[in-house]
């Protein structure tokens, strides 16, 4: 069985995507820090698949562990998802952010040179569009300036993953710029566990459904969108997950130093208004929230052209919106008991 790496393997897309490569007949190898999940996680991943996980825990910052790794497991590809993900944070502390993301690519890729491991999928993000001037955006949609180190560091690793790929260091590379991962395992066993106060507005949303929170803001109702709250693009984790499979598949079918690039998304926007209120309506459950002010650095709008991941990858996503607030919901339901 083909033993493929996933770094930050216990973080919410992690997780799932582990579940989506057992499925497909591939074994995960995680490795994560827990700087930002939970050992619990591997306990309800391991009663999803049936069967033991392995995991390391350490830095992917670290050649020393990747070699231990390497030595037990000989892994032929890798799924990059370890980094840090807190734009504000980001902001205040951006040496941490490049630190940790720019580097930990930098050295896996050292790595997998030396060891001639070939494939790679990297988590980018939808957040090197900035605020788009054409919507829905495609891959060729020009990158803006980022809004934040972290959105940088999302810009800058997709650099270094062409300049390596064009250096011809015999890797082969796929880039997903994910857009709004929401939603959790069906079996509400595993989903996001966000560190202190949510930065995204499901699990917010879930929280003060579940008494955590008091209420919702919306940041702004006067943009100019169809009921003035902004817009982006949801995709449920588990959509999101296959992804990384058919990436896997294609990326073996390539030849050396090799690049490519995907939106992964569904192709709809919907609104911070239209989430609370399918929220409610399909968990039947009402929610305290109010209209505030509009928030610096807010992108109004973005949705993906998903043309190129439906065509080139095969993949569309099997999951509504309506499934990934009910799938939320349950898995905010487990936690709270
Ligand atoms: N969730 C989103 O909205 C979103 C959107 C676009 C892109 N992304 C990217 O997708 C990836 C996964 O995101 P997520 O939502 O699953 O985040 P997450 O924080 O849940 O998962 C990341 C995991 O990586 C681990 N980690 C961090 N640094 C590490 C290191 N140096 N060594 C080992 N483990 C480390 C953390 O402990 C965590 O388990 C990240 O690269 C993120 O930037 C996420």
């Amino acid at each position: 069985m083909n033993k493929i790496l996933i770094t930050g393997g216990a973080g919410y897309i992690g997780s799932h995507t582990a579940v989506e490569l057992v499925k497909a007949g591939l074994e995960p190898i995680i490795l994560d820090d827990f700087s930002n999940s939970q050992k619990s996680v591997l306990g309800s991943l391991e009663e999803i698949i049936g069967k033991p996980v392995i995991c390391f825990e350490g830095d992917c910052n670290d050649k020393d562990i990747l070699e231990e790794i390497y030595s037990q497991h000989k892994f032929v590809g890798v799924i990059h998802f370890a980094a840090f993900k807190a734009v504000g944070e980001s902001t205040s502390e951006p040496l941490k952010y490049y630190r940790n993301n720019v580097g930990s690519l930098v050295v896996l890729l050292g790595f997998m040179q030396e060891k001639g491991i070939k494939n790679i999928v990297f988590s980018s993000s939808c957040t090197v569009y900035g605020q788009p001037d054409k919507l829905p955006v495609t891959e060729s949609t020009p990158r803006k300036d980022a809004e934040s180190p972290y959105g940088n560091t999302k810009k800058i690793c997709e650099d270094i993953l062409v300049d390596f790929v064009k250096s011809k260091a015999g890797v082969k590379v796929v880039s997903l710029r994910y857009f709004n991962p929401v939603g959790a395992h069906p079996s509400g066993k595993i989903g996001e566990l966000p560190n202190g106060t949510p930065n995204n507005l499901v699990p917010f949303v879930t929280q003060t459904a579940a008494g955590i929170r008091e209420k919702i803001t919306v940041f702004g109702d006067d943009y100019d969108t169809i009921d003035g709250s902004c817009i982006r693009d949801f995709i449920h984790v588990m959509d999101l997950a296959d992804a990384h499979v058919k990436a896997l598949g294609y990326l073996d079918k390539q030849e050396d130093n090799f690049y490519d690039v995907f939106n992964v998304g569904t192709g709809n926007g919907n609104s911070v208004l239209e989430i609370i209120k399918t929220f409610e309506k399909v968990n039947r459950i009402k929610l305290n929230y109010s209209i505030g002010p509009r928030r610096d650095g807010d992108v109004v709008k973005i949705w993906a052209d998903t043309t190129k991941i439906n065509t080139v990858l095969g993949w569309t996503p099997q999951y509504s919106l309506e499934d990934s607030l009910r799938d939320s919901w349950n898995w905010e339901k487990g936690l709270s008991h």
